[in-house]
């Protein structure tokens, strides 16, 4: 099968498309032909090794998983003999986890991992985009507790996390305040946002607001600016939080503070969730560019930039759309 690796840490040149084994299913795992995946964030720091502790955790000199890619969406084509909730010919979206791997026509997947059935309005393309964000913002809305008619001011709101952070805030019944740049202001509105704020030429004061939760998407505010718009009682979520951050948000609970950082887990119980908002047309998809597998160094170069509009797409198989 068609796969691209990842030869080193690096630029993307880095990525080759190869021919490799097609993956063989265990008892209880699925074969997915994949149609379409997407290159996110995660993808990106990890071929570029950003941090530089991401070498400690994938591999010192390259990835030890070489064939990248968190999300899927495509059909099952094959089942092992112990798999009981999912059949030949189901089309199915998740996430690989740190497993990656989707990045390539064929993955082997346990049925327990994180996937669902792939919600009948979107195409492949469009379904691919969903796991990585909306599955990160939902752990942390989750833990955040957020509760129907508090003000939730996502920091970042443009990106993949951000844009499925503002619409799970709406879902929850937040006063939601988005901030991004002049650009994605119609964005934000058409996903929803009560209020935006354009980074670019507002204060994040300029609706005198104090906020009971703040979702930093981007790690672009500073610890004190956070603090100062959020209520004494109010919940900062650091969801790009480095080292150094880390540590401060540590220090700060120690001081009474409310802070959430760390890494998110994932499960189906949450993609199964989010299937439910995007049946119910309460979950949109914010796609901004497709590109195709041999054309995916094309596409991190694009998401290196850090400007993208919520997600970009990979074709994989040609039927995806
Ligand atoms: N904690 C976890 O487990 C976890 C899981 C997943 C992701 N993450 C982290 O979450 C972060 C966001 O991920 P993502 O996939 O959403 O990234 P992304 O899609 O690449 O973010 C791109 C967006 O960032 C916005 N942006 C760039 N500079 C900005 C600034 N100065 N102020 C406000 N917005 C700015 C851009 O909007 P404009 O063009 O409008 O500037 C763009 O829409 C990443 O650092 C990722 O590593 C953490």
């Amino acid at each position: 099968m068609k796969a691209v690796r990842c030869t080193a840490y690096g630029n993307p040149e880095v990525l080759k498309l190869v021919e490799i084994p097609k993956p063989i299913p265990q008892s209880n795992e699925l074969l997915i032909r994949i149609h379409a995946t997407a290159v996110n964030s995660g993808d990106v720091r990890i071929r570029k090794a950003d941090p530089w502790a991401v070498r400690l955790f994938f591999g010192f000199s390259k990835p030890r998983k070489a064939v990248l890619g968190g999300v899927f969406s495509g059909e099952v084509v094959e089942v092992g003999h112990a798999v009981r909730q999912f059949k030949v010919g189901d089309s199915v979206f998740g996430s690989t986890g740190m497993e990656f791997g989707a990045y390539a026509e064929f993955k082997a997947i346990k049925e327990t991992a994180t996937l669902a059935l792939k919600p009948e309005s979107l195409n492949h393309l469009e379904a691919a985009t969903i796991p990585f964000g909306a599955l990160t913002a939902l752990d942390f809305i989750r833990k955040a507790n957020i509760q129907a008619g508090q003000k939730v001011m996502i920091y970042g709101a443009s990106g993949a996390v951000g844009s499925a952070a503002v619409q799970l805030a709406l879902a929850f019944g937040a006063e939601v305040t988005a901030v991004c740049s002049g650009a994605n202001m119609e964005l934000m509105k058409k996903i929803g946002a009560d209020k935006v704020i354009n980074y670019q030429k507002e204060n994040l004061s300029v609706n005198n607001e104090q906020y009971d939760v703040i979702y930093e998407a981007v790690n672009q505010l500073t610890f004190s600016e956070s603090i100062e718009h959020l209520k004494k009682d109010g919940i900062l979520i650091l969801g790009a939080a480095g080292l150094a951050q880390m540590l401060r948000a540590g220090l700060a609970r120690i001081s009474g503070r409310k802070v959430l950082t760390g890494v998110i887990k994932e499960s189906a119980d949450g993609m199964n969730f989010i299937k439910g908002l995007i049946d119910q047309g309460k979950y949109q998809v914010v796609l901004d560019r497709i590109f195709t597998l041999d054309q995916i160094a094309e596409a991190h170069e694009y998401v290196d930039l850090g400007h993208k509009k919520g997600n970009v797409a990979v074709q994989v198989a040609p039927d995806a759309r």
